[in-house]
């Protein structure tokens, strides 16, 4: 694909799609990981010259429909307050934008547009006409084939990847392909059903395969031991069963269990075997958090996805804490993806100690899945052009 460094953007519109889909309460970000993440482009695009121009989705409104909850306004004062960069919202572009030059203009929230998320061609050709080069930034929606990750780049007169989506491709490349071994995959999160073609996916590349939270009480389960009140699938137990047999996956040995789930609940402390009716896993216990820390200090390369317990919880925090200090201090070449898994890294500061962090949670899942992302599928047509 064509990435934005190699081109001459000075005095032309130039229009990119970013993924500033955050978190924002009371009109307020609250994670800007993602911001951050994005403003290397936008900042290098204006450094060029272009009269740039940003669009991002924000959330899941109805689409077609203004709604002030899912405006882009809260990331246009993050923008304000916390770069130098001179920034207005923009909320009726798609007949054309003044742009002036040095200036950003943050386009409002692409879903409140009327056939975004179909790819509508007529919007898409909208955009197209906004811009002489359309840069593909976003790659927490690269898995989305919609209007301003897909149609819009068919159309533009230059389509090109933004230097956030190139790196991101470029370390999860890495990862991926032929990356240095051992390599231990760490899977975490609630359910085995939603993460189930991304362990098939890692059964085949990884040297060992690490599961944990609410996944890891469905291979307990599949393991004969009661697992009480605990979030588990009891239907793909046999799922579990398989991957155990396809791959060495070490054994959950001991968990901490509580009768309430809250955070002011005591954790106890016992073996996998010894869980109550009226217990609820919601971590790794102590030996078990040690032996998963040893074997991602021995990896090369290891890729985390999901935490592995309630660790917005104090008291059941410990085995996400342990495994996210034990990739922050191994040599491997590690890679962090998905919402749960960043703010984990972000409660104890370890962001600076993980060599990369991926801004994408479903595009991530879907890219080490080994599918095709439609918006870089686009990019390299163009390309090839
Ligand atoms: C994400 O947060 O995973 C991306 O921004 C995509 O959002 P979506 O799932 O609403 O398309």
């Amino acid at each position: 694909v064509i990435n934005m460094s190699e081109l001459d953007l000075a005095g032309k519109r130039v229009l990119i799609r970013e993924d500033l889909n955050v978190p924002v309460k009371d009109g307020a970000v609250t994670s800007d990981a993602r911001i951050r993440a994005s403003l290397p482009t936008i900042q290098a695009a204006v450094a060029a010259g272009a009269k740039v121009m940003v669009m991002s989705h924000l959330g899941r409104p109805i689409e077609g429909e203004y709604a002030e909850e899912f405006s882009l306004l809260p990331v246009v004062k993050y923008l304000q307050d916390n770069t130098d960069l001179t920034v207005r919202l923009e909320k009726d572009y798609l007949a054309g934008v003044e742009v002036n030059a040095g200036e950003v203009v943050v386009l409002e929230n692409v879903r409140f547009n009327k056939g975004e998320k179909k790819d509508d061609e007529t919007l898409a050709k909208q955009y197209a006409a906004l811009c002489d080069v359309y840069v593909m930034d976003a790659f927490g929606t690269a898995h989305r084939a919609q209007a301003s990750t897909h149609g819009v780049g068919v159309h533009a007169p230059i389509a090109c990847a933004g230097p956030l989506l190139a790196g991101e491709l470029a370390a999860l490349g890495k990862a991926l392909n032929n990356p240095q071994r051992p390599l231990v995959a760490i899977v975490g999160g609630s359910k085995v059903s939603t993460k189930l073609t991304v362990l098939d996916a890692l059964s085949k590349i990884a040297d060992q395969l690490v599961v944990g939270g609410g996944i890891s009480n469905t291979f307990v389960a599949a393991r004969g031991n009661n697992v009480g009140l605990s979030l588990y699938e009891k239907d793909l137990i046999p799922e579990a069963q398989r991957l155990m047999e396809a791959l060495d996956i070490p054994e959950t040995v001991d968990v901490r269990t509580g009768k309430n789930f809250s955070d002011q609940e005591p954790a106890v402390i016992k073996a996998a075997n010894e869980v109550q009716d009226d217990e609820e896993i919601m971590d790794y216990g102590p030996k078990t958090a040690e032996n998963v820390a040893a074997i991602l200090r021995n990896a090369k390369t290891i890729l985390w996805n999901g935490p592995c317990g309630v660790f917005e919880f104090d008291n059941f925090s410990k085995g996400t804490e342990v495994v996210a200090r034990a990739i922050a201090e191994s040599d491997a070449f590690s890679i962090a993806g998905g919402g749960d898994t960043l703010a984990a890294i972000d409660k104890w500061g370890l962001e600076d100690q993980i060599s990369y962090i991926s801004t994408g949670g479903g595009a991530f899942l879907e890219f080490v899945e080994g599918k095709v992302l439609p918006a870089v599928a686009m990019l390299e047509a163009r390309a090839a052009k």
